[in-house]
C-alpha cells in the first residue's frame, strides 16, 4: 500500500477564485513528494465543530516547495470555516489517500471531461500526463463564467475548450453536448483515454458515451465519505458484476476514488 501521512501543515496562501470557490496552498512536504494524481488528502477543519475530516482532491502539487494545493467551494459549515483560515495557520492533513489516476503506458492521447468543481484533480494529472508527453485536450463546463477555475494552468498544460449553461463563456450548454460535439468533429482513435469528474448525472452521461465510442476511461468519484479508512461502508460504489443478480461493492475511500469506467455503476 502506498505510504500515507499525517501532517501539521501550514497555510501558505488561500485565494478567493470568485462564485464561493478557493485555492488553499499548503506547505505540505510529505504528502507533495508520495501524492499522484487523482489521490485526495482528508483535512482537519479547524475552528469549527463538525466532527469528521473532509476530503479534497489534490489540485497540483510542487515537490521542490513542498507544496500540495486544494480547490474547494463554500457548501456547508467545514468549507465555511476552510476559507476562514489565515496565512501561517496549522491545519492537521492526512494523505495521500486513495487510488488516483492510473496513465497505462497504451494511452497515447488524453481527453478530459469535467464538470463544475470536477475540475480539481486535473492540473495535477495534466502535469504527469504532460511529463509521458501525451498530450490532452479538457472539456470544461460550469454554469457561468465566474465558476471557472484554473483556466491559465489547465491552458499552460493542454488545449482547453469551455462551455458555460449561460453562454457567458466558451460554448453555450452543458460539458456533456460539448463532449458529444468533440467526438462528432474528431473521431476517437483507439489510444485515447478519457478522464471524468463532477456532477453523478454528468459522469453517467459520459460513461453512456464512452460506450458507444468503445473508449476506456476512468472516473473520479466525489461520494459523500466519513471516516475515509474503509470503517464506515458509507462511500460504497456499486460494481457491475459479471454474474446476473449478484451485487457487490466498491469503497470509494479504500479502492478509488478513481475507477475504470467500465467496472462501476454510476446512479444519478
Ligand atoms: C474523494 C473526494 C474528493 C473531493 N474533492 C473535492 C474538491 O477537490 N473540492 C471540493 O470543493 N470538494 C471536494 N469534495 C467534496 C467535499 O469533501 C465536500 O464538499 C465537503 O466535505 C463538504 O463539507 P462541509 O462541511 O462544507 O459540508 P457539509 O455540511 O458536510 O454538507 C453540506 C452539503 O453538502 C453535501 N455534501 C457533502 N459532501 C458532499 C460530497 N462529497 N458531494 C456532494 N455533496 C456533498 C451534503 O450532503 C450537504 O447537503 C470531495 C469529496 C470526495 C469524497
Ligand atoms: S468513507 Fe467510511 S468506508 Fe469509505
Amino acid at each position: 500500500m502506498a505510504e500515507k501521512f499525517i501532517e501539521n501543515t501550514r497555510v501558505v496562501d488561500l485565494q478567493p477564485l470568485g462564485a464561493a470557490n478557493f485555492l488553499l496552498t499548503l506547505e505540505a512536504p510529505l504528502i507533495s513528494r508520495a501524492a499522484t494524481a487523482g489521490q485526495f488528502i482528508q483535512v482537519a477543519v479547524p475552528r469549527c465543530s463538525v466532527l469528521w475530516r473532509r476530503p479534497f482532491s489534490i489540485n497540483d502539487v510542487s515537490t521542490e516547495n513542498g507544496l500540495v494545493e486544494i480547490l474547494f467551494q463554500i457548501l456547508g459549515r467545514g468549507t465555511r470555516a476552510l476559507a476562514e483560515v489565515k496565512r501561517g495557520d496549522t491545519l492537521n492533513v492526512i494523505g495521500p489517500l486513495g487510488n488516483g489516476f492510473r496513465v497505462e503506458s497504451t494511452v497515447r492521447r488524453a481527453l478530459i471531461v469535467a464538470g463544475g468543481l470536477g475540475i480539481a484533480p486535473f492540473p495535477f494529472l495534466l502535469k504527469r500526463l504532460g511529463e509521458a508527453s501525451i498530450p490532452s485536450v479538457v472539456l470544461y463546463g460550469v454554469g457561468r463564467r465566474e465558476q471557472l477555475c484554473c483556466v491559465d494552468r489547465l491552458r499552460e498544460r493542454a488545449e482547453v475548450y469551455l462551455c458555460t449553461l449561460d453562454g457567458s463563456a466558451g460554448e453555450q450548454g452543458t460539458v456533456v453536448d460539448l463532449l458529444e460535439k468533440h467526438l462528432r468533429e474528431n473521431p476517437p482513435i483507439p489510444d485515447l483515454h478519457l478522464f471524468t469528474c463532477g456532477p453523478t448525472p454528468m459522469m453517467r452521461k459520459v460513461q453512456t458515451i464512452a460506450e458507444k465510442h468503445q473508449l476506456s476511461g476512468q472516473a473520479s468519484l466525489e461520494t459523500v465519505m466519513a471516516c475515509g479508512f474503509g470503517a464506515c461502508v458509507g462511500c460504497a460504489v456499486p460494481m457491475r458484476h459479471p454474474q446476473p443478480g449478484v451485487q457487490e461493492y466498491y469503497l470509494a475511500c479504500k479502492d478509488g476514488p478513481v475507477f475504470n469506467l467500465e467496472e462501476i455503476i454510476i446512479h444519478d
